[in-house]
């Protein structure tokens, strides 16, 4: 089966073209064009995806994007099997732009479609490795599998525990992990996605205090008696001696890291930053000039959800006994998440398989919808009439 795949549910356009074939029990695929045109410097300005300009993006550019992956494919659409679409969840403008093209080549080609949640498509985005060929094979003893689903709009823990049997253990109550990053980046003046910005910058600060050689545990806090103690001490060496009197303690909240359900809520977080820094400022309005308290500030935040996303995953692998975990997302390319998943795996020594996508699939991508597209397709989930095919912005897993 040749499938065509489109991804639309926010600001990347998104089309892949696949090639599936069966193997005894095994499914092989075989990638035959992935292309993704990011919108991202047009939303830069507005600090986030602006959704009428994402519409008019998609829509310029989806007959592009589908011809240069034609072209990379070698291929004609006459030869494509199904077309796959996201139609949920996401920005429903942006999404009703990929329904209405994969209405027009079904009406064209009379290729039938199937509709496909871009959570799902998060999930299955971790089997493309390394080169153009990958195999599912649906005998492996993979579960129960859970998967921490990270994005700008989601948080959430997924129970797996056969193909297709999804159950949401857990979510976010109120801002999604990548969305507490842009606006946090927003607020240390870096430019959107903010994920990259302060992971970057978080990244600068731990190989600083590394270089500064301080013996874990034995950053001391040096408290003026007279002044109040949240953000005014000051950091010590081992030695005693000031890494710098200018830069305070930056502490900041873990948010519902040890409530008993495996929900996640990070706008106190957001919120505590955004005092942190008003507090700053008041002390010294040109605060946020200094580079090395912006890195302090994405450093601790970074620490903050990363700790939080970490403890609640090696909770419910631990309750639910789970075999595999898949990070999916995002904000699942963030090096330090990786680093400390697995490091604390093997702290509980757990005997989870841990996998994150490959860089390039860890955001949104036409791949992951082809790869989930295809099974929907082997279940015969064609849809019968196009005109139902409804954008759903909270359509759940
Ligand atoms: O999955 P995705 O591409 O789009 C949605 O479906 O939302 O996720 C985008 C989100 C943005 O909020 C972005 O800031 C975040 O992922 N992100 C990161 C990193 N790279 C992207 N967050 C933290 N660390 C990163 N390295
Ligand atoms: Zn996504």
């Amino acid at each position: 089966m040749k499938l065509l795949a489109i991804e639309t549910s926010c600001d990347d356009t998104a089309i892949a073209i696949i090639e599936v074939k069966k193997e005894g029990s095994k499914t092989k695929f075989k990638i035959l064009g992935s292309e993704v045109s990011s919108q991202i410097s047009i939303h830069i300005p507005y600090g986030g995806v602006f959704p009428a300009l994402a519409k008019r993006e998609h829509i310029k550019n989806l007959p592009l994007v589908l011809e240069k992956v034609l072209k990379e494919a070698k291929m004609k659409m006459e030869k494509i099997d199904t077309v796959a679409v996201t139609t949920g969840p996401g920005l429903e403008p942006a999404l009703w732009t990929g329904i209405v093209f994969a209405k027009e080549l079904n009406q064209k080609y009379k290729i039938p479609i199937v509709k496909v949640n871009h959570m799902e498509g998060h999930i299955f985005s971790i089997f493309p490795k390394k080169g153009k060929t990958f195999i599912i094979d649906p005998d492996k003893k993979i579960f129960q599998m859970l998967s921490l689903l990270v994005s700008g709009g989601h948080t959430e823990l997924i129970l797996i525990k056969d193909w297709f049997k999804y159950k949401k253990i857990g979510q976010t109550r109120d801002d999604a992990a990548g969305e507490a990053f842009d606006k946090v980046a927003r607020m240390l003046d870096l430019p959107y996605p903010g994920g990259p910005e302060i992971s970057k910058m978080a990244g600068i600060e731990r190989a600083g205090i590394k270089r500064e050689n301080v013996v874990p545990g034995s950053i001391a806090q040096a408290v003026e008696p007279s002044t109040s103690k949240k953000h005014s001490s000051v950091l010590l060496r081992a030695d005693g001696n000031n890494i710098s009197s200018e830069i305070p303690e930056i502490v900041l909240p873990r948010p519902m890291i040890y409530s008993k359900d495996y929900d996640f809520s990070f706008s106190g977080l957001k919120t505590a930053v955004l005092y942190l820094i008003r507090d700053l400022k008041e002390k010294n309005p040109n605060v946020l000039d200094n580079i090395n308290i912006k890195q302090k500030i994405a450093c601790e935040f970074e620490n903050a959800v990363v700790e939080t996303l970490v403890h609640k995953t090696i909770k419910a692998i631990k309750e639910y006994k789970i075999k595999t975990l898949i990070v999916g997302g995002g904000v699942s390319a963030n090096t330090y998440l990786q680093t400390i998943m697995n490091e604390k795996i093997k702290e509980n020594k757990l005997k989870v398989k841990v996998h994150f996508p490959t860089k390039k699939l860890t955001g949104d991508n036409a791949l992951m919808i082809a790869i989930a597209g295809y099974f929907q397709a082997k279940n015969k989930k064609f849809v019968k009439n196009i005109n139902s095919i409804k954008a759903k912005g909270n359509l759940s897993l």
